[in-house]
């Protein structure tokens, strides 16, 4: 097994996931540290300086949205990502399905027969509407696909966990616990 260890010169997050479910709420509420009212479809791509990232290092921050964007860019940007952060609505259950019945498929055909994996991390947004967890069924959706690194439920609106989420997109790219190299099978 070869684990990943070369150190990179920046680190470019994309967020997809289901219409509704926050993708550019939580880009702005990072960026202004306050939740906005009115959000555009698609934020425009940022660039975090390296001085105020946990881990010092550029991070660009990618919005998706499927109003402006067509399937084939999406491709494009999946392959360009260095991790990939899946948004769902921790009170809309079918955003949560859609994770391992649309998303997760989505990002690994999008990699194709590239010989690396491309991290993920699975953000449950809107957390201050419920008063459950989600978490169990996100665990048992990455025993399935161990590219997902990490897991973490945040309110764009209360700003509950996002310098989180962002935190451990970092850390997905740059210190993964699973191999992201896939070795081919010896005879
Ligand atoms: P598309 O661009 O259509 O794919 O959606 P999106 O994923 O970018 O979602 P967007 O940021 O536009 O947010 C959708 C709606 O959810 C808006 O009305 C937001 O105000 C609301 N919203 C986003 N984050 C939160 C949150 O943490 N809590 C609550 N209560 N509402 C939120
Ligand atoms: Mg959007």
């Amino acid at each position: 097994v070869q684990y990943s260890v070369a150190q990179r010169k920046n680190v470019r997050i994309l967020l997809v996931g289901d219409a509704g479910v926050g993708k550019t709420s939580l880009i702005l509420s990072l960026v202004s540290e306050e939740f906005p009212e009115d959000v555009p479809p698609k934020a425009e791509e940022i660039t975090i300086p390296a001085n105020v990232t946990p881990e010092q290092v550029p991070t660009n921050i990618v919005d998706y949205s499927s109003t402006e964007q067509s399937d084939e860019t999406l491709n494009e940007e999946i392959l360009k990502a260095h991790v990939v952060c899946i948004v769902y609505s921790v009170e809309d259950d079918v955003s949560l399905d859609r994770i391992t019945s649309h998303w997760l498929p989505l990002v690994r055909n999008a990699i194709g027969t590239e010989q690396t994996r491309k991290p993920i991390v699975l953000v449950g947004n809107k957390v201050d509407l419920i008063e459950y967890s989600t978490i169990d069924s996100v665990l048992t959706i990455m025993e399935d696909f161990p590219e997902v690194e990490s897991c973490v439920e945040c309110s764009a609106k209360t700003l509950h966990n996002i310098s989180e989420m962002f935190y451990y997109a970092q850390k997905a790219v740059l210190h993964p616990t699973s191999p992201l190299y896939i070795m081919e099978e010896q005879d």
